[in-house]
């Protein structure tokens, strides 16, 4: 009798009463056919079977819900309960930390981002969002991002001048001026119409980002630049997480796990099948850079870390040089 009242009371604290529903709004900002947006759907499957219909997660897929920015304000507030922003969109949070993952060439490959994402790295990422009210779930992957324009892009040169559309990171501000580019910080829900106007020249996404949002209908050069990582962090309200019922944010806990398998075991097929339907479009010229073409960035991009090792921290860029055995001497 004792527990159900003090259930009861809890229940109450959380403006719930015993038999209700548990409503969690998931909001993200790309299409439902991306990694991100099928784990997100999955999540939200897995989480009502796990807790037995306690509770339902609705996705708001596309910026529907929120924007970039403002959905950062929007979980702080408890107006949205999860999230999955990319590492690039932490800076508003004041976690700069986040914007590593910015940083050109610093993973080889999806072997050596784990070896960050889903190690001791990844989880001290992940403690810095506590003070902001803010828990970290999991990293989920994107992939590698390439670099599209309206005119080729082969060598540095032709970087020089045009106005490429970023995520608002200092980092990738530093990486289009190396290249001699303008950087433009841009919303993503704003990307395509700003490609299409000619408000911007160029853009960088992994493809899934890019066909899923049609901007190989306005881009018609692709470079397979593969130059740096997009991934994301699922994040929660801490406030709401640690209000949850222990039984039931368990449950939730199981879902995210599993949802995070998928996640990163589908973004490379669907990055390869979204390149697949850039290249059946037609509209866009797809280049693989040659060696000596990739190396020529490299050498021009890599240089951005010690420029921007202040923003994240020496410790922190240092571990992930250990754990990966990049040497940016080496090059
Ligand atoms: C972008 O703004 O380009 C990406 O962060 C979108 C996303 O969430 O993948």
């Amino acid at each position: 009798m004792k527990l159900k009242v003090l259930l009861a009371s809890v229940f109450l604290a959380l403006g719930l009463s015993a038999n209700a529903q548990i409503v969690i709004k998931l909001s993200h900002v790309v299409a439902t056919d991306t990694p991100k947006g099928q784990a997100s759907e999955f999540f939200a499957k897995r989480a009502g079977e796990l807790t037995k219909g306690k509770v339902k997660v609705d996705v708001y897929a596309n910026s529907q819900l929120y924007k970039d920015k403002e959905e950062m304000e929007a979980l702080q507030m408890g107006a949205v309960q999860m999230l999955a922003p990319s590492l690039a969109k932490f800076g508003p949070l004041g976690v700069k930390e986040f914007e590593v993952f910015d940083f050109p060439f610093l993973f080889d490959n999806t072997a050596d981002l784990h070896k960050i994402t889903q190690g001791p790295v990844g989880a001290s990422l992940l403690a810095k969002l506590e003070p902001k009210g803010v828990k970290g779930l999991a990293f989920w992957d994107n992939g590698f991002k390439s670099f599209s324009a309206n005119t080729p892009l082969k060598n540095v040169a032709d970087y020089k001048g045009k106005k490429f559309r970023i995520q608002s990171s200092k980092v990738l501000e530093e990486q289009t001026r190396a290249l001699g580019g303008i950087p433009q910080v841009m919303a993503f829900s704003e990307v395509y119409q700003a490609l299409q106007t000619g408000v911007v020249d160029g853009t960088e996404n992994p493809i899934s980002n890019l066909y899923s949002q049609k901007m190989h209908e306005v881009q018609k050069h692709l470079t397979l630049t593969e130059h740096g990582y997009l991934g994301y962090a699922v994040i929660v309200n801490k406030k709401f997480w640690d209000g949850l019922p222990a039984d039931i944010r368990g449950q939730l806990e199981q879902a995210m796990k599993e949802a995070t398998a998928l996640a990163n075991s589908v973004a490379k097929k669907d990055n390869d099948d979204a390149l697949d339907g850039v290249k059946k479009a037609g509209k866009t010229t797809v280049y693989v850079p040659t060696k000596e073409e990739r190396m020529a960035l490299k050498k021009v991009l890599v240089p951005v870390h010690a420029k921007m090792v202040d923003r994240v921290g020496k410790e922190l860029l240092e571990a992930i040089y250990k754990d990966t055995g990049f040497d940016p001497k080496k090059l």
